[in-house]
């Protein structure tokens, strides 16, 4: 059977399925998908971003079946073991002030728990008047509650706002589109305005939540380090914490080991998922500094314990996982592979952009390029046609709205790029007649 009536799909609207069917995956490799029907395709979005080191890594496969061999998993509460201990020294390292590390289940849990983590902080240090939270313009989170209450997507969230709770959310960032633009070392002209709106929270706000750099489900916008590093310098002045939610930016996606690192600052929460396994398991982390911790630490009876107790916290095979993810980024560099491999998918787009005419706004930082499709029709929904033809042309192309961007493994090869750009480019014009017409006329010549 090649398809199923009983399963609902995430992040889809089901009747779309009656025309479009799921693709029907057999086999994965790196880059590739293999299909019921033999075709491979390019997984160009690297699975939500999460597939890092590519599908199939022979390093984190053995690493999954040498920690099987012994456990699976044990309740993390009272226990512990050499690979989460290993582990967690390596996280514990990435940066100084970072030196206390919580597990999760996924990356909404982390954001929640970073929340959770700040305003009990604040019950502690008897400050019950520190209890909002400020999030930024085109922010995306995750897609539980709380997660969701410090998004700014409304897409995502806005039939469910009867249980949502109120946010702070910030507006006029400045974004650039890479990393040369003037706006991302000087923001002068923008931080008036921002610190307007930031001002009269300067008394109740407990946290600060940011994707570093790189807002993705929001258009996979880029926006200025010296923004960033003047939030961090604000939140230290008011006593705000800043969160840095790095569930997609982390573990080297914007060609640093974390985004933060770009402008230079340590947040007071570090939250890790998806590419922290190269999307191997669910798993994910909470990483804050011995200040926070120390608030936690008394006698059980004085009820400052941090409670929160998932299933799944410290998973020992996503954590055996994890620490072979980072000992590959170390040993091959990923870093700074992700920016040599960026360099070519932002020049790669720009030809798109250019061969096509059909693309506004060529962005890019580390292994992640993305541009807007100029729609002259705002009934049509254009990116879901590019990426359907995109199957058809060999790659699994999963766009934004109309925001058609490649997020690779940071290990891919520069040649999938090459066959990327000749599948977008053949997908955006196969939809527009002059192209077509222009791309048969070359085809003559
Ligand atoms: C920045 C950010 N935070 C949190 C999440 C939620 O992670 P998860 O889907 O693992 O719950 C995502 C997922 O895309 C994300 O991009």
């Amino acid at each position: 059977m090649r398809y199923s009536k009983n399963i609902w799909h995430p992040c889809s609207q089901m009747k779309d399925y009656e025309t479009f069917k799921p693709l029907h995956i057999v086999r994965a490799s790196g880059c590739y998908l293999e299909l019921a029907n033999g075709k491979k395709i390019i997984d160009a979005t690297s699975s939500w971003w999460c597939k890092s080191l590519g599908h199939q890594h022979p390093r984190l496969k053995a690493a999954l079946l040498q920690q099987a061999d012994r456990f699976e998993h044990v309740i993390f509460a009272n226990t512990t073991n050499d690979k989460i201990i290993a582990l967690s020294n390596k996280l514990t390292s990435l940066m100084p002030s970072l030196k206390k590390v919580f597990y999760a289940g996924d990356g909404s849990c982390a954001v929640e728990i970073a929340m959770k983590m700040s305003l009990h902080a604040r019950k502690i240090l008897q400050e019950p008047q520190r209890k909002k939270f400020i999030t930024l313009s085109n922010a995306y989170h995750g897609e539980t509650v709380g997660a969701m209450s410090v998004s700014d997507l409304g897409l995502y969230s806005e039939p469910y706002t009867a249980m949502l709770f109120d946010t702070v959310v910030i507006s006029s960032i400045p974004y650039v589109s890479h990393q040369n633009a003037a706006l991302w070392s000087n923001c002068d002209a923008y931080w008036e305005q921002i610190e307007k709106q930031l001002l009269p929270w300067a008394e109740t706000a407990t946290a600060i939540l940011v994707e570093p750099i790189l807002q993705g489900a929001g258009g996979m916008k880029i926006y200025s380090q010296d923004f960033l590093k003047r939030l961090r310098a604000w939140a230290s002045l008011h006593h705000v914490h800043l969160i840095a939610d790095e569930i997609m930016t982390g573990i080297g996606r914007t060609g640093k080991m974390l985004a933060c690192e770009h402008a230079g600052i340590e947040p007071d929460f570090l939250c890790l998922g998806k590419g922290l396994t190269s999307g191997w398991m669910s798993f994910s982390a909470v990483l804050t500094m011995e200040t926070i911790y120390d608030l936690f630490y008394d006698d059980y009876e004085t009820g400052k314990s941090f409670l929160h107790s998932h299933t799944f916290s410290g998973h020992a095979l996503g954590a055996a996982i994890a620490f072979e993810v980072l000992a590959i980024m170390e040993e091959e560099k990923l870093c700074e592979r992700a920016v040599l491999l960026g360099a070519h998918m932002y020049e790669s787009m720009l030809a798109v952009a250019n061969e096509t005419g059909q693309l506004t706004n060529v962005r890019g930082i580390g292994a992640m390029v993305a541009a807007d499709l100029v729609s002259a029709d705002p009934s049509r929904r254009l990116g879901y046609e590019v990426f359907q033809k995109a199957v058809d042309l060999g790659a699994l192309l999963r766009p934004l709205g109309n925001t058609i961007y490649w997020l690779l493994p940071l290990n891919a090869e520069m040649g999938v790029v090459d066959e990327l750009r000749g599948i977008t480019i053949g997908a955006i014009a196969s939809l527009v007649p002059s192209l077509r017409r222009r791309g048969a006329r070359s085809e003559q010549e």
